[in-house]
């Protein structure tokens, strides 16, 4: 606890008194030993290691081994880890009758939110959230079956066969095939689009007490399964303010160039400084970073790698979105509240170029992010003071009253 934090349990044993702080703006709700930012420098640490290192020196799984277990593993840990996942990559069969349930024009995420949640149906030996090993299992398979289900969930939609994991591919490579493969054809993994998606996962893989991360720990605070805190999470991750953004993102870019593209920049940076119009610049702001998101930059640099790979260089959604960028970053608007892009800003452009509809974006923000997630629910109930969250409120209703018989009302 540093010197501008106050202990408020102490002050509420001592007082009763309790603090007023609507979004947290100023409550940390846990202490947490897993994601660093500073958000006025632009940094983000993952325990200790800076997302740059990560995202250039690393690959997802040992991103998550890292989230999950502290340290980053070694050559053989790697391997084992590996080892570990794949061998959990099928999901039961079951589970394509109970999708087969949705409607096929149903948003990815309503789906996910049901199959992820629906894990606690078919996976009864990794249900108690109290039990270490319990837990441990139910990470492995959260890791290991969120691609198999997030294709499964885009394959029904464009009603084509699911495609069955292979398990001699990397984490990214064998989700990119269960995506685009077909049983008429051969599919080869393009190693860039490969690193790519890589990336792509390291880089939204934890993020502190965001909302939906707030939300599995909320959740699993009152001891439900890992299943249904992880499905509370993804329904979190949904809302445009948070997960939804990189789908709202390319949307807004979509409309400005339906509306004629870079000439109309003025008029729609117009409409979003009007506080009338409900129009905000979707990519940009962030609660905690008040400087540009680093992994806004590593994202820009791999949309350029992923579209001179594709020969899309000059994709004018891309040409969009930089010039969009360089307008915004010297309008005194967004230089005064410290608007910069944030990660979502160039995401959404990449996973377009790599064939991913816009609605499944959110969706694979999701599957990334759940280690994250597991990570921080399982320091949550390792520590020995964890309680059930239970926020407070400032009662503003009608004073105590007496009811009237009905024909008095
Ligand atoms: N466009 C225009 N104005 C904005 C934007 C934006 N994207 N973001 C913030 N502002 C303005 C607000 O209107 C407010 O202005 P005011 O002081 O004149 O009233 C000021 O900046 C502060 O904004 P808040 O809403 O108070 O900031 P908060 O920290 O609550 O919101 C948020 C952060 C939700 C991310 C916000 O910046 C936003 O809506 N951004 C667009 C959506 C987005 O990109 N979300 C992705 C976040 S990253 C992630 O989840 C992976």
């Amino acid at each position: 606890v540093g010197p501008d934090v106050i202990d408020i349990r102490k002050l509420y044993a001592q007082t009763g008194m309790f603090t007023y702080d609507p979004g947290f703006l100023s409550t940390a709700s846990c202490q947490s030993a897993i994601t660093y930012i500073d958000g006025d420098k632009g940094e983000l640490l993952y325990r200790g290691y800076p997302i740059e290192q990560l995202a250039t020196q690393c690959d997802y799984l040992e991103t998550c081994y890292l989230l999950l277990y502290g340290e980053l593993p070694n050559a053989q840990q790697k391997a084992d880890f590996a080892r570990r996942v794949t061998l959990h990559t099928m999901v039961h069969e079951q589970m394509q009758f109970f999708l087969r349930g949705f409607r096929r024009d149903a948003h990815p995420m309503a789906v996910l939110t049901g199959l992820v949640g629906a894990m606690s149906a078919f996976y009864h030996d990794s249900t108690d959230i109290n039990n270490p090993e319990h837990r441990e299992i139910a990470a492995i398979r959260l890791i290991a079956k969120m691609p198999t289900l997030v294709a499964m969930a885009y394959k029904y939609g464009v009603g084509q066969p699911y495609i069955y994991p292979r398990n001699d591919l990397s984490y990214a490579g064998n989700f990119l095939r269960m995506m685009f493969a077909t049983p008429c054809e051969e599919y080869r993994v393009n190693p860039v689009l490969e690193r790519a998606m890589d990336r792509i996962f390291i880089l939204h893989a934890d993020h502190e007490q965001n909302a939906s991360t707030s939300t599995v720990r909320l959740c699993g605070s009152s001891g439900t399964n890992p299943f249904a805190a992880i499905a509370a999470g993804v329904a979190c991750l949904w809302g445009p303010a948070h997960g939804g953004a990189n789908e709202a993102c390319l949307n807004m870019l979509e409309e400005i160039q339906a509306m004629g593209g870079v000439e109309k920049i003025g008029e729609f940076i117009a409409k979003v400084k009007d506080k009338n119009s409900g129009v905000r610049l979707m990519g940009f702001g962030h609660r905690v970073y008040k400087n540009y998101d680093p992994r806004a930059k590593l994202m820009q640099e791999t949309c350029h790698e992923v579209l001179g790979e594709l020969g899309l260089e000059n994709d004018p959604l891309f040409a969009l979105a930089r010039k969009l960028e360089q307008i915004a970053l010297e309008d005194d608007y967004f230089v005064q509240r410290k608007l910069y892009p944030n990660v979502d800003f160039y995401s959404g452009i990449v996973q377009r170029a790599i064939g991913i509809p816009v609605n499944l974006f959110t969706g694979i923000f999701a599957l990334a992010r759940t280690v994250g997630w597991i990570a921080q629910l399982n320091e949550m109930i390792s520590d020995p003071e964890y309680k059930i969250g239970r926020p407070r409120q400032l009662f503003t209703g009608a004073a105590k009253r007496d009811v009237k018989p009905i024909e008095q009302r």
